[in-house]
């Protein structure tokens, strides 16, 4: 972990979790996707969301953002109950989720793209600092500035997408499914990525459906099973014992 990040969780143990989600359930209909889950994050930390497909995670990062209505629980970030918050306003807060696909904008370019997502700056030359630094961070990025985003392998599309994220000063970023779809390589580059963002001091919920990767990566882990969160602890302690137990050995030795 890095020093930022320490002294950043150091700092907030006392005030409490960065976000705290108490007794949430949420229905598609008369369908209940998430049911009574209790799950909190410190900030600064990183939480691996795990489970298999269909099991609740992409729900409980809506849900999170304001994409899909609460119906019963509450979702408290930095001290505030964001419960029923209209997602630009919970975005504006500082919680970004970063949707299964890329979320950027294809026909674009990179530098474009980059420019977009700072426009919430109102300082110009604040704004063009940001986008430099973000580009600085994330060299391959740098290089292909003036080319359209689609022409952009997929793990530099996923870089992308975690540079435009950056751009916005997120608090908390909820990362859903960055390595779907990757060849290896391209995951490695995400996770660097993802490494990069932490060491800027932000706490990142990471959503996967293969384990190993993700918890490497992330001090804790909660796993999901149909809607109802089945474990949650440090990632050291998470056996391969339990991730096979309620994954499958499969997830469990994927990426
Ligand atoms: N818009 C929707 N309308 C109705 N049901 C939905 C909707 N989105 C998801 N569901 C259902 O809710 C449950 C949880 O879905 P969710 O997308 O949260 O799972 P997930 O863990 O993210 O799966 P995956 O790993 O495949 O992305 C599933 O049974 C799914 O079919
Ligand atoms: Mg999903």
């Amino acid at each position: 972990m890095s020093l930022v990040a320490t002294e950043a969780s150091a700092t907030t143990d006392s005030a409490g979790p960065l976000l705290a989600i108490q007794d949430l359930t949420v229905r598609y209909g008369l369908a209940t996707a998430v049911r009574n889950l209790d799950l909190s994050v410190n900030q600064g930390q990183a939480l691996a969301l795990l489970g298999v497909n269909g099991s609740g995670k992409s729900t409980v990062a809506r849900a999170l953002s304001g994409l899909v209505p609460v119906a019963a629980g509450r979702i408290h970030f930095q001290g505030h109950d964001i419960t029923g918050w209209p997602a630009h306003k919970i975005r504006r807060a500082g919680l970004i989720y970063l949707p299964e696909g890329r979320g950027i904008f294809p026909d674009l370019t990179v530098l474009e793209n980059l420019r977009l997502s700072a426009c919430v700056i109102k300082n110009r030359s604040e704004r063009a600092a940001t986008v430099d630094r973000a580009m600085e961070l994330f060299p391959p990025l740098k290089a292909r500035a003036k080319n359209h985003a689609a022409l952009l392998s997929g793990g530099e599309q996923q870089m992308l997408s975690l540079a435009r994220a950056l751009t916005t000063s997120p608090t908390l970023i909820v990362a859903d499914e960055l390595s779907l779809g990757l060849a290896p390589k391209m995951v490695d580059m995400v996770f660097e990525s993802l490494e990069l963002l932490k060491g800027t001091g932000a706490t990142i919920i990471l959503i996967e459906q293969y384990a190993a990767r993700a918890l490497e990566f992330a001090e804790n882990c909660a796993l999901l099973q149909r809607g109802v969160l089945s474990w949650h602890g440090e990632s050291r302690t998470a056996t391969s014992e339990i991730i096979a137990g309620y994954l499958g050995g499969a997830a469990a030795t994927g990426v």
